[in-house]
């Protein structure tokens, strides 16, 4: 099945949710064990055949920061002939941006943190150096008719520094809308966030972003309070989500960080609410297995083991 590419410009109306797995990225980037160029591919495909209209495919990352992500323009690569989606990559530096379009990518995704101490762990960059750094992808991006998403991390505390203030959030939002960014995710890096933070994070940032960009959530489940945060954001008119098929995932610069929330449960919530995603859910449930077999581990997800209500 294809549907027809996202537009990631424009708004989604208030009865849709745009769902963006971002499995083959931040799902494997932290597995330990080697997997096959095949596996990825496969991964991206029955993503993509199940309907979901965004794939954050892989990243161009320093391959020592990184090393399963070193072949990801072979995974563009192979993948390039496929319809209906968009293939996203991430990038933390020029050099990056420029290979990631060079491989195909439909959006560049890249990532700031409002916790120093994480910013410096993972891209070896202070928040401000980061955020002029997103000033320089956003401009690449631009050239290339590519629309930018940045993921604003530890947005609901940190591993490191623990609690992160809203007013924090607010103001380096702020500064990355006015660069011209298409989209800002807020992202529950370390699975601290409870429902009311939810609201209390996306009210600030609307405030202080004056609607200028679209909002989205990135949660893990990391505490088991992942889809009481997906109900709370909509509840607070979030329309875009990032997650997981299977519930992979796990950032390796962020301690104890587990998989981000699981993309057929959250499209499952999201049906039942009587949203519509475009996703065929028996599809990415048949996905989810796939990749827990390619992977020969037991995947978080409850979709998995009991099947959607009512089937
Ligand atoms: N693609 C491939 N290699 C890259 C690269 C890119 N976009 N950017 C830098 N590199 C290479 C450099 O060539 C250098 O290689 P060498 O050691 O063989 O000479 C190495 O990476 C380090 O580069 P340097 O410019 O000294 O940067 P650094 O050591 O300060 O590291 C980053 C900074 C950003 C490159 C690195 O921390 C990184 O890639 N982080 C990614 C983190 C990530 O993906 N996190 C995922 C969760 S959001
Ligand atoms: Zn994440």
């Amino acid at each position: 099945m294809t549907n027809s590419r996202a537009d990631v410009t424009a708004e989604v109306g208030d009865d849709a949710v745009l769902v963006r797995d971002v499995g083959p990225r931040d799902g494997l980037q932290s597995i330990g064990a080697e997997i096959s160029l095949d596996a990825k591919v496969a991964m991206v495909r029955d993503i993509a055949a199940a309907g979901v209209a965004r794939v954050e495919a892989g990243s161009f990352v320093s391959p020592k920061a990184v090393p399963q992500m070193a072949d990801s323009g072979e995974v563009f690569g192979a993948t390039a002939s496929l319809d209906g989606v968009l293939r996203e990559a991430l990038v933390v530096n020029e050099r990056g941006a420029h290979a990631a379009l060079a491989a195909g990518a439909d959006v560049l995704v890249s990532v700031v943190s409002v916790s120093e101490t994480f910013s410096q762990r993972n891209v070896r960059m202070s928040t401000q150096e980061a955020i002029d750094e997103m000033d320089t992808i956003v401009g690449v991006a631009r050239e290339a008719g590519v629309p930018t998403s940045i993921n604003l991390s530890a947005s609901f505390g940190c591993a490191l520094e623990g609690a992160v203030p809203a007013g924090a959030v607010a103001d380096v939002a702020a500064k990355l809308a006015a660069l011209g960014c298409t989209e800002l995710l807020l992202a529950d890096t370390i699975g601290a966030a409870a429902p009311s933070d939810v609201h209390a994070v996306v009210e600030a940032v609307r405030a202080s972003t004056n609607d200028a960009v679209h909002l989205g959530l990135h949660l893990h489940d990391t505490r088991g309070l992942a889809l009481a945060n997906a109900v709370a954001g909509l509840n607070a008119g979030i329309r875009r989500f990032d997650a997981s098929v299977g519930g992979l995932g796990g950032c390796p610069f962020s301690p104890g960080a587990t998989g981000n929330v699981c993309t057929e449960d959250l499209v499952h919530l999201f049906h039942a609410e009587g949203l519509t995603t475009g996703i065929e859910l028996d599809a990415l449930i048949d996905a989810a297995r796939s990749i827990e077999s390619a992977l020969g581990a037991t995947l978080p997800s409850r979709m998995l083991r009991s099947g959607p209500r009512f089937a």
